[in-house]
C-alpha cells in the first residue's frame, strides 16, 4: 500500500481562484487537488486532500493522521499566525510536516511574518504559488523514503 500524505488547507482556501487573485492566482483548490493527486500517483503516494474554515476540524484531521499518514503537508492559512492549538496537534504527529504558503508572506504585512507552525515543520515553502504544494509533495516523498530506510 502506498504511504498516505495528508494535505490540509486552512480557512478561506476554499475561495482560492476567486479571493485576491492578484496574490493567490486564479487556480482553484480543486485544480491544486487534482495536480497533487496526479503527482502523488507518480511518486507512489496516496493523497488525502482536505480544507476547513474551522480550527477544530484541522486539529481533528491532524490527530487522525497520527499512526496512519506518513507525512502532512499543511497550508494553515491565517491559522499559521494565530494557532498554538494547531502547533500542539502537529507536535503529536510523528512524521515529516511540510508547511506551504502560496504567497510570499515575508513581503506582506508584519503579522504574516510569524508562523507558529514553522517550529515543527521539516520544511517551509513560501511564495512559489500553488506549485508550492507539488514541491512539498516531492520533499515529502524524499523524507518518507529516508525514514523507510
Ligand atoms: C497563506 C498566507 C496567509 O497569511 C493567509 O492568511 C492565507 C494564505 C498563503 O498560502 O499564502 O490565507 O497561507
Amino acid at each position: 500500500m502506498n504511504p498516505i500524505v495528508t494535505i490540509l488547507n486552512g480557512p478561506n482556501l476554499n475561495l482560492l481562484g476567486k479571493r485576491q487573485p492578484e496574490i493567490y492566482g486564479r487556480e482553484t483548490l480543486a485544480d491544486v487537488e487534482s495536480k497533487c493527486r496526479s503527482l502523488g500517483d507518480s511518486l507512489g503516494l496516496a493523497i488525502e486532500f482536505r480544507q476547513s474554515n474551522r480550527e477544530y476540524e484541522i486539529i481533528d484531521w491532524i490527530h487522525e493522521a497520527r499512526g496512519r499518514a506518513a507525512a502532512i503537508v499543511i497550508n494553515p492559512a491565517a491559522f499559521t499566525h494565530t494557532s498554538v492549538a494547531i502547533l500542539d496537534a502537529l507536535h503529536a504527529f510523528e512524521g515529516p510536516i511540510l508547511e506551504v504558503h502560496i504567497s510570499n508572506v515575508h513581503q506582506r504585512e508584519a503579522f504574516r511574518h510569524h508562523s507558529f507552525v514553522s517550529a515543527v515543520a521539516s520544511g517551509v515553502i513560501v511564495g512559489c504559488g500553488t506549485q508550492g504544494y507539488e514541491l512539498a509533495l516531492q520533499r515529502a516523498a524524499v523524507l518518507i523514503k529516508a525514514t523507510a530506510g
